[in-house]
Order: structure tokens, then sequence, then C-alpha cells
């Protein structure tokens, strides 16, 4: 099946150049090609260029299919990199407590949070939950999500850890999108474990680690390193023992305070450490040459009212930087990434190309799917977001209300 796309007014991420992602002054660059047209062979991007000069070559493709996109530009679909879209309910009691001046943290201590969201998963079968997670991911697909990631870590016992990989490889058979599956068992410490860390931590690795092996069930493991919930020689020793089993690290830290987690993270070769809403000149330092992503998450940064990863002093560091939407009932309810570009851009000072290069290229590598996704490249899955007939890339997160999506393309579909 060969799909061409004509009249493109301006087709934007085109880069030939096989980069992993982009860093510091190169993440203003998001090259483009003006009045273009595009090729997809059954799932992939073949060809691109200009539409006068190439005109005679590219209508000599017998294609099966003419998409015009007069007046409109096409980008790559957005990849968020960070998600917890499996839960059972959704927490706006809590948003209520929030208005009424109660923190996070006190949420959190008087039973709310993520144990409030374990409770709920805990008595919800897996079919059900499967129903509720593909809703949702529906919903984000057609708001221009090409890829995701996702995390369990709202079981907390064995059998519901693994009821919440089940259903992300449910979602990962069936869905048009690719998605990663990330095991968050060390999100927090649950009630009966409260005066028993060890015991967690082994239940963890004696017994949650070898059957998610054995059914294959992550990609990638994760743990919120943070005061409160596991400390950075926890988080080490759990990562460690999840590199064991064929995982890969990536780490939820600096949330909440300089809790270390930047550091283990680069330490166990994580490919991401996400959050980074607490950030000092040594975690910037540790960061350097890492091979670690530095991940942003700004819709949780507004959701909570709390301080924004310094995004503008990551990448003048010269650094790369990536956005993702978290995804979750507690600290941040959308997966909507226009969303999360708004904010980059006005709340963090990103330059919209920096902020969009971050939410594909970036977001990709953050998954280990950037030599898939994340740019206009021969080769890579035709995950696209065609516009509406819109002035300009700024526009987008610019005018943060409106519905600037035309069409969104998966795999050529
Ligand atoms: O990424 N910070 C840890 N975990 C989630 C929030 C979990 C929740 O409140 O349900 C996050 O923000
Ligand atoms: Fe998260």
């Amino acid at each position: 099946m060969l799909t061409l796309i004509r009249n493109i007014k301006r087709l934007y991420g085109v880069d030939e150049s096989h980069r992993s992602f982009r860093a510091g002054k190169e993440m203003a660059e998001f090259p483009f090609i003006d009045n273009a047209w595009l090729l997809i062979r059954d799932q992939r991007i073949v060809d691109y260029g200009r539409m006068p000069e190439d005109d005679g070559q590219h209508s000599a493709y017998d294609s099966d299919r003419i998409i015009d996109a007069s007046g409109k530009m096409v980008l790559p679909a957005f990849v968020d990199s960070h998600s917890h879209l499996v839960f059972a309910a959704s927490r706006e009691e809590e948003f209520v407590m929030k208005i009424q001046g109660k923190s996070y943290e006190e949420i959190a201590a008087a039973g709310g949070g993520i144990l409030n969201s374990a409770t709920h998963l805990q008595k919800m079968s897996e079919k059900e939950l499967y129903k509720l997670a593909l809703e949702r991911l529906q919903e984000v697909i057609a708001q221009g999500t090409g890829a995701i990631e996702i995390k369990s870590g709202y079981g907390l016992t064995v059998e519901d850890e693994l009821k919440m990989l089940r259903v992300i490889k449910r979602l990962k058979n069936i869905a048009p999108i690719p998605i990663k599956a990330t095991f968050l068992g060390a999100h927090t410490f649950p009630t009966e474990y409260k005066n028993d860390r060890e015991g967690y931590i082994r239940l963890i690795l004696e017994e949650m680690l070898p059957k998610i092996e054995e059914e294959e069930l992550a990609d990638f493991i994760d743990v919120f390193c943070e005061q409160g919930f596991f400390t950075p020689a926890e988080t080490e020793r759990i990562v460690e023992a999840g590199k064991k089993h064929g995982l890969i690290p990536k780490i939820h830290g600096n949330q909440l305070s300089v809790s270390g987690g930047v550091q283990v993270a680069v330490q166990t070769g994580a490919l991401s450490v996400d959050h980074l809403e607490h950030m000092g000149e040594a975690e910037i330092e540790a960061l350097r040459n890492s091979g670690t992503m530095p991940v942003g998450l700004p819709n949780c940064s507004f959701y909570l009212r709390m301080p924004y990863t310094p995004g503008r002093q990551i990448i003048d560091s010269g650094l790369p930087l990536a956005l993702a939407t978290d995804y979750n009932p507690g600290s941040a309810p959308s997966g909507k990434m226009s969303f999360v570009y708004s904010l980059a851009c006005i709340q963090m000072r990103l330059l919209p190309e920096e902020a969009i290069n971050a939410m594909t290229i970036n977001g990709a590598y953050a998954m280990g799917l950037h030599e898939e996704l994340g740019s206009i490249t021969k080769g890579k899955f035709a995950n696209l977001i065609i516009t509406k007939e819109i002035p300009s890339l700024a526009w987008i997160p610019y005018a943060f209300g409106s519905e600037w999506i035309d069409k969104v393309m998966i795999k050529g579909h």
C-alpha cells in the first residue's frame, strides 16, 4: 500500500542524520521542507521532497491513496515516554482537598495518593482495568500520541503488579502504536510493609522480578527515588536487581526534593531520569555525557502547583531534554501532549522548536525507540500528525485551548 501526502504547506521534523537525540543548541532546530510531499509504503516513510521540483518524480509513483494537505503541516507524532495510564479510578476528591489547601505529601500521609489508587486497583478485575486503559489509550492517540510508555506501580502486591503488567502487555498486543512497559513495583511502600521496608524490597526482588522475566511483562524498571519513598541506596539495589532480569532502568527522581535520584540514575546507566523539579549544579553535571535523558513532566508541575523542571537551564547547559505527560490520577490527570507543549513554552520558556524536539525525537530516545520514531526519516514508522490549516508551529503551543489536529496517522493508517 502506497500513500502519498501532497501539497504539505510545511513538513516538519525532517532529519536524515540518524542522531539518537538533540541536545543543547541543536534543540532549537526542527528542520522543515516547505510545499512538500511525503510517500509512505505500508507502515513506513519511504521518501519525501519539495513539490515543484520533484513533481514529475512523485506523480510517477503509483500511489494507492493520495491525501491532499494543502494549507496544512505534517509533524512526527508525539512520543510520550512517561505515563501511568493503567489505573482503576480517578482521584478528584484529592483535587478538591488540594484546592482547600492540603499538600501532595499531606494527602499521601492521610492515606490518599498512590495507596488510594492501589486500593482501587486491587479490587478491580484485569478485564475491567484493560477496558478503562484502552479507552484512555484511544483518547491520547487521537490527541497525537504515536508511542507511549506505561508503568505499573498501583498494584503493590505480587498479584496486582502482575495484573497491571498483563494489562499493559495486552495493550501492546492490540494497540496500533508502539508501547513500552515499565515495572514500578517500587512506587511506594504498601501499608503492611510500612515498618518492614526490607520485606517489601525482598518481595520485589524475590517474587515480582522473576515472574516478570518469566512472562516477559516489562521492558524497563522504575523506582520512585524520593524522601518518604525509596532512598538512593534502595533505588540502586532494586534497579540493579531489575537489570539482572533484563530490565533497563528509568527512574523517578528529584520530584519533591534534591533526592539523589539523578546520581543513582546515572550510576546505574538509566535510560532516563524523570521529574527533576529540584535540580542543582551537581545534578546538571552528573547528567553530562551520561546517556541518561532528563525528562520533564510539566503537566504534573501545573496540576500540583509545584516548581517546573528547569528545562531552560538544562538545555542552556548543553544537555538534551525530553518532555512527557506523566498521565496518572494523582499528579497529572491528563495525557494530552499538546498541553505539555504549551506549558513547556509558557512556563519553562522553551522555544516551540525545542519543546517539540523534546516531545518527539528525545522522547523516542527515552523509551528506546529513536530508530523507529520521533522524526521524519526514511525507514521510520509513518506515525504523523496532519494539522488543520494553522499559521505556524508556534501557534500550536500559543493557542493552548484550540484544536489543531486534523488527522493522526499511525503506521500509515
Ligand atoms: O509520577 N511521583 C510518583 N508517581 C506519580 C504520581 C503517583 C500518584 O500520585 O498517583 C508521578 O507523579
Ligand atoms: Fe510518574
